[in-house]
């Protein structure tokens, strides 16, 4: 049964979730104070680089099912479920999740809720803000609300088909009318043949962030066995492979590289340590400390490549390949390529950045670095050139042009996807990170 749903903060989450929900077939009030952003997404322009979801928030607007605002207005009394989609990043001066803009959400919410309406949780939180956001509300009104947590599992470059055909939803609710106005929300994804699993709202609090505790501890599993690789003269990329065979293991996650950034797991495994400590949990989660050190001096590891092979790096033009923290994105933020670059960069080098789709975030936040979209004009006269993120093209790029560019055909491959042998044929030095590729039997 068609549903009115307000989505609130048009982030990825939010534009993609308000996306999703009107091609279902649900009428969607997508709310954001950003004015420019409800302009942009209204007139059928996102704000960010998403593959796929500006065709879909096209179509989408086309059936008049959904609409953008800047703030609620009597529409918002016939919402049926209220979608939180605001983000939750880490506090300034601390470790833990800053839940301001949960706040002020459910703030400039509480005024235009009706006894019975429901008010659903989609942001990654630490376990327990649920019940503090219904303890917020009782505050401020008298009408009674049903306060509910549905995380959303998406991942940027993928976020439109995670949306629609999630691996899982989770929904957790304390009360039957908010449980049955979300499975009547999500019955097309149902119908589809996507699980729905109904918990308790605590564990679905945990759920997400232990599901991304756990792809960053695969990352960093293998990003330690790299370490471990590149002491004995091993290879971690064969290593992965032959580990991913054990259908218990799988082979998704386990790319070894410069590891892991971004807007979620970085923040998110931090804000799961500060939570956990707060409530005399902390030792069951201390090797999350451990997955963030590992993960962290994999990024050193370039720094110290590059001052072996060399030397001083003052004044050496460094080209870094990639600015997103991962590829199909132009998300910068926490991005392990920025980090490299700018650890170079502190060492005296004379960095250049190349991305195709983030050099505008790149300019607006590394203004000291040079950045451009083109990637001849990155290469030229490079004295070292950095994979940092898997873009397609660094894998396809011809190696012979590369090096006629270049003043000294070195590599370093932080994320493993040159095809060595071609680009060592077209004189150049690969170092990957974690890779032993002196070894014949290394072909992969
Ligand atoms: C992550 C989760 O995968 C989503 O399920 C979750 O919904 C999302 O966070 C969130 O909390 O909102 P995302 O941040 O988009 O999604 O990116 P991932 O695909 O998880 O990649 C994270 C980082 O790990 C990237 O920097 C990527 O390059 C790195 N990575 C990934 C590796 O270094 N090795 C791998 O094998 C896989």
């Amino acid at each position: 049964m068609s549903k009115t749903v307000a989505v609130i903060g048009l982030g990825y989450l939010g534009a993609t979730t308000a996306v999703a929900l009107a091609l279902v077939g649900h009428r969607v009030i997508g709310i954001d104070q950003d004015a420019a952003k409800v302009e942009a997404l209204s007139a059928g322009k996102l704000p960010f680089y998403e593959p796929g979801l500006d065709e879909a928030l096209t179509e989408a607007l086309a059936t008049s099912n959904l609409v953008f605002q800047s703030a609620h207005d009597h529409g918002s009394r016939d919402v049926d479920v209220f979608l939180l989609c605001v983000g939750t990043p880490q506090q300034r001066n601390g470790y833990g999740a800053d839940l301001r803009y949960l706040e002020s959400a459910v703030d400039a919410l509480t005024p235009y809720l009706r006894s019975g309406a429901i008010v659903t949780g989609k942001s990654t939180v630490p376990v327990g803000t649920a019940d503090y956001l219904r303890y917020r509300i009782e505050q401020q009104t008298n009408v009674d609300v049903h306060v509910s947590w549905n995380p959303e599992f998406l991942r940027e470059g993928n976020a439109l088909k995670d949306t629609l055909t999630p691996d899982r939803i989770v929904l957790g609710t304390q009360d039957a009318h908010s449980l049955t106005v979300l499975r009547e929300l999500y019955q097309p994804m149902a119908e589809a043949g996507v699980p729905i699993v109904e918990v308790d709202i605590k564990t679905a609090e945990l759920v997400k962030i232990a599901a991304n505790s756990f792809l960053a501890m695969k990352i960093s599993f293998v990003n330690a066995m790299a370490e471990i690789s590149e002491g004995v003269g091993a290879d971690a990329v064969s290593l992965a492979t032959a580990l991913g065979y054990d259908e218990r293991i799988g082979n998704k996650f386990l790319r070894t590289g410069i590891g892991f950034g971004g807007g979620c797991l970085p923040k998110d495994i931090r804000a799961f340590q500060a939570r956990a400590n707060e409530l005399g949990l902390g030792a069951s989660v201390a090797f999350l400390a451990d997955m963030e050190d590992i993960n962290l001096r994999r990024r050193t590891r370039v720094l110290d490549i590059a001052k072996a092979e060399l030397g001083d790096l003052n004044g050496r033009r460094v080209t870094m390949l990639g600015a997103a923290f991962k590829p199909e994105t132009d998300d910068i933020r926490d991005s392990p390529a920025m980090a490299v670059a700018d650890l170079l960069w502190s060492a005296g080098a004379d960095v250049t950045v190349h991305d195709p789709k983030a050099i505008d975030n790149v300019h607006a936040m590394y203004p000291h670095l040079r950045a451009t979209a083109d990637l001849d004009e990155a290469l030229q006269g490079a004295d070292l050139v950095v994979v940092g993120t898997e873009w397609a093209e660094y894998a396809l790029a011809d190696p012979q042009a590369a090096a006629a560019l270049v003043t000294r055909p070195l590599v370093i491959d932080g994320r493993n996807v040159l095809p060595y042998r071609a680009w060592q044929a077209a004189g150049w030095k690969v170092i990957a990170l974690g890779r032993n590729l002196d070894n014949a039997l290394v072909t992969a």
